[in-house]
């Protein structure tokens, strides 16, 4: 399959999409006809009912480098605002089944908010993330004020952010920025990635979907209508066969056929 320019679609397993960012020559930069592809390959794939799982990662070197540069540095004011930039990188929030971001080499700017975006991190020890827009005389446009600082806490994130600095993998994992720093190696984090994906595209997707939506949940409302929006899921889920089916599997002591109904 090689619908692409910018990025490469797989399915490294029947449940998994894999989506490679693939601009070499410029450390996986995302330009906006990059990021159009990524958006493309992502909505696809949470299209497909044969998928349960989505994994994007980058190559050994870059994630990505951020957005591309060379293509921001001419833009003015009235180009920005008056198109909006980077206002598609919401359309991220949209797709509804999980992303696995396996990251290797540098995530910034951009490539660290694309990660932040994806609902799992997995890091390879070489990993580099970072917002450095403060040394181009801007912040970050793509949600990294808001979901590094809800993921670091305050004090980090400040510090991060108005001085630039790259943080490693070990630093992303004792802040919970990354659910895991896999051994080194090359395409270990790509490997661990897709069978975490193959292990969560296993599940009933009702119940995949319906967790990622409420732990999104989270991070917009209050703990009282958070509790209460969980709770209607969790209801709701009783309506559905593969909650008979898991509850008779375990009560049967046997393994759950869910069939995403
Ligand atoms: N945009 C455009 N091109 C980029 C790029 C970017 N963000 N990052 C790297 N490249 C290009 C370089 O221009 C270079 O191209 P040429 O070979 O044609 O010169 C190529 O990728 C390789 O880069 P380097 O030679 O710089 O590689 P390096 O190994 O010496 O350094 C690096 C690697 C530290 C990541 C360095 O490339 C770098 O600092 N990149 C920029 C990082 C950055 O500032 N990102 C934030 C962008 S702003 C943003 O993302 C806004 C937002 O919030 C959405």
């Amino acid at each position: 399959e090689q619908r692409y320019e910018n990025i490469l679609t797989s399915r490294p397993d029947p449940g998994v999409a894999l989506i490679t960012l693939n601009r070499p020559k410029a450390l996986n930069a995302l330009s906006t006809a990059h990021f159009r592809d990524i958006l493309s390959a992502l909505n696809d794939a949470d299209a497909d009912e044969k998928v349960g799982a989505i994994v994007l990662t980058g190559s050994e070197k870059a994630f990505a480098a951020g957005a591309d540069i060379l293509e921001m540095k001419d833009k003015t004011y009235a180009d920005a605002y008056g198109n909006n930039f980077l206002s598609n990188w919401e359309d991220l929030k949209k797709i509804r089944k999980p992303i696995i971001a396996a990251v290797s080499g540098y995530a910034l700017g951009g490539g660290c908010e694309l990660a932040l975006s994806c609902d799992i991190i997995l890091a390879s020890p070489t990993a580099k993330f970072g917002q450095p827009e403060i040394n181009l005389g801007v912040i970050p446009g793509g949600g990294g004020t808001q979901r590094l600082t809800r993921a670091v806490g305050k004090a980090r994130a400040m510090e991060l952010m108005l001085t630039g600095r790259m943080f490693n993998a070990q630093e992303a994992e004792r802040w919970g920025v990354v659910a895991k720093v896999v051994e080194e190696g090359e395409g270990k984090v790509l490997e661990e990635a897709v069978g975490m994906a193959k292990a969560i595209a296993s599940k009933g997707r009702l119940a995949v979907m319906a967790t990622k939506e409420a732990v999104n949940a989270a991070y917009e409302m209050p703990l009282t209508e958070g509790l209460r929006f969980e709770r209607r899921l969790f209801h709701g889920l009783f309506a559905t066969n593969d909650q008979k089916e898991g509850m008779a599997a375990f009560a049967e002591k046997r393994k759950p056929n869910f069939t995403d109904s």
